[in-house]
C-alpha cells in the first residue's frame, strides 16, 4: 500500500530578547529607516547566555509533539537542520532526542544552510514514504546571532535567532507533503559562507577561527529572486496541480524585497505569501517552520489549504515542496494527557542523568579494557 507523508504537529521558540534596529544603530552605522526599506525587518530576536540552538530546538520540538498529540516515546527520527550548531559533533539531534525522551529515535544533523528546512522536510517524508520510519521531528534551529560579525552593517542587521518543528507521520490516506525539489549550486559556495575547523590555515594547526559570515549581499539578492519563483513553478508543477490552486506560499524570510520580487515573478498577489520578516529577520533554516506556525496561528494557513515551502541559502542552494495541509487543528490536550507527557518528559531528563552518571562510574572502576601501548620513544 502507499504510503504518505502528512504534517501532523508544529511548534516554534523564538528567545525573549527583542533587538530593534534602533538599538542595532547603536552597535554598527546604520538606522531603522534603511533596514526597513532595503530588507522590510524592524527588529530580530537573539538568544541570551542560557539560549542555545539545542534549547530552542527542544522547545519548538515539544511544542510540535504536542500539537500533533504523540510522546517522544513514537518518534523514529529526529532530524535538525542547522548552520550554528553548539558542537561539531555530537549532532544537535542527538541532544535533542536525550532531552526530549525520543529513546527509540535515531538522529542526525543537515547541513543546507537556510535550505536546511525543506531539505530536511524532504528527507523526513521520504523515510516515511519507504516506510523506514513512522513518525519524525524535523526541526530547524539557528543562533545565528553568534555567526554574525556585529561589527558589519552588511550582515548583522540581517539576521536573528529561533527555532520551528514539523512533526512528519506516515498514513495510508493520500496528501501530505505532495512533491519536493532540492538544488545546488557550489559554483556559488563563495557568496555566502562561514569558515569552519576543517580548513587547512597557513598557520599549521590551531590559531584563531574566523567563524563570521562572509556575504556578497548583492550577488545572494540576485540568485535568490531568480531561483524563487522558478522553483516554487517546479514544485507545484511536480504535484499535478496550478499556481490557482496554491492558496499561500510560505517562503524563507531573508529579505521582503526578494518575496516581492517572487510575487511578481509568479505573477501573484503579495497577500498569498506569508511574510514575517519583520518581527524576527533572517533565522535562516528556523525561518520557514517560524513562518508556519505564525501563518496557522493567524488563520492565514487553514486546514485543507494548498501550501508551498520554499527556500534558499548558501551552497548555494535551493527547493521548494507543495503539501496538501490536511492537518486538522487538533483539541487542546486532556489533563490526563499533559500528566503523561509531563511524566515522559521528567523520566527523560532522569534517565539521561542516571546514564551520564553510570557511564562515569563504570569507566572509573573498569577503566580501558585493553592496556593502552606507550609509543616508543626516540633515542
Ligand atoms: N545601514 C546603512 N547603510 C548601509 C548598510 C546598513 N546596514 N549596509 C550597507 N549600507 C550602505 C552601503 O554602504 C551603500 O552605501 P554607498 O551607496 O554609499 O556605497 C548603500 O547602503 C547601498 O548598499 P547595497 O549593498 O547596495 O544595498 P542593497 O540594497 O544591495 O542591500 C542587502 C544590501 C544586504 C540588504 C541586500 O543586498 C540583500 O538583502 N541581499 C541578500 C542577502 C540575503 O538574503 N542573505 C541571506 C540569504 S539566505
Amino acid at each position: 500500500m502507499t504510503r504518505y507523508a502528512h504534517i501532523t504537529g508544529w511548534g516554534m521558540a523564538v528567545p525573549e530578547r527583542v533587538m530593534t534596529n534602533d538599538d542595532l544603530s547603536k552597535l554598527v552605522d546604520t538606522n531603522d529607516e534603511w533596514i526597513r526599506t532595503r530588507t522590510g525587518i524592524k527588529e530580530r530576536r537573539i538568544a541570551d547566555v542560557k539560549e542555545t540552538t539545542t534549547s530552542l530546538a527542544i522547545e519548538a520540538a515539544q511544542r510540535a509533539l504536542e500539537v500533533a498529540n504523540i510522546l517522544p516515546s513514537e518518534v523514529d527520527l529526529v532530524i535538525v537542520a542547522t548552520s550554528s550548531a553548539e558542537y561539531i559533533f555530537p549532532a544537535t539531534a542527538s541532544l535533542v532526542q536525550d532531552a526530549i525522551g525520543a529513546e527509540k529515535a535515531g538522529a542526525f544533523d543537515l547541513y543546507a544552510a537556510c535550505t536546511g528546512f525543506v531539505y530536511a522536510l524532504n528527507v523526513a517524508s521520504q523515510a516515511v514514504r519507504t516506510g523506514s520510519a513512522n513518525t519524525v521531528l524535523v526541526i530547524g534551529a539557528e543562533t545565528m546571532s553568534r555567526l554574525v560579525d556585529w561589527k558589519d552593517r552588511g550582515t548583522c542587521i540581517l539576521f536573528g535567532d529561533g527555532a520551528g518543528a514539523f512533526v512528519v507521520q506516515g498514513s495510508d490516506t493520500a496528501g501530505g507533503i505532495l512533491s519536493s525539489i532540492m538544488r545546488s549550486d557550489g559554483s556559488g559556495g563563495d557568496t555566502l559562507y562561514v569558515e569552519s575547523y576543517g580548513r587547512p590555515r597557513a598557520s599549521g594547526v590551531g590559531g584563531l577561527l574566523n567563524y563570521a559570515i562572509y556575504m556578497d549581499g548583492k550577488e545572494v539578492f540576485r540568485f535568490a529572486t531568480r531561483i524563487m519563483a522558478a522553483v516554487t513553478k517546479e514544485a507545484v508543477a511536480a504535484a499535478g496541480l496550478t499556481l490557482q490552486d496554491i492558496n499561500i506560499i510560505i517562503p524563507h524570510q531573508a529579505n521582503r524585497r526578494i518575496i516581492e520580487a517572487a510575487a511578481r515573478g509568479l505573477n501573484q498577489p503579495e497577500q498569498k505569501f506569508m511574510i514575517n520578516i519583520e518581527k524576527y529577520g533572517n533565522t535562516s533554516s528556523a525561518s520557514i517552520p517560524i513562518a508556519e506556525c505564525e501563518a496557522a496561528e493567524r488563520g492565514k494557513l487553514k486546514p485543507n489549504d494548498r501550501v508551498v515551502f520554499v527556500g534558499f541559502g548558501a551552497g548555494l542552494t535551493w527547493g521548494a515542496m507543495a503539501v496538501h495541509w490536511d492537518a486538522t487543528p487538533p483539541p487542546p490536550l486532556t489533563t490526563w494527557q499533559q500528566i503523561t507527557r509531563r511524566v515522559q518528559v521528567g523520566l527523560a531528563h532522569a534517565r539521561s542523568y542516571v546514564r551520564r552518571g553510570v557511564r562515569k562510574v563504570e569507566s572509573r572502576l573498569l577503566g580501558s579494557e585493553e592496556p593502552i601501548e606507550k609509543p616508543p620513544t626516540k633515542k
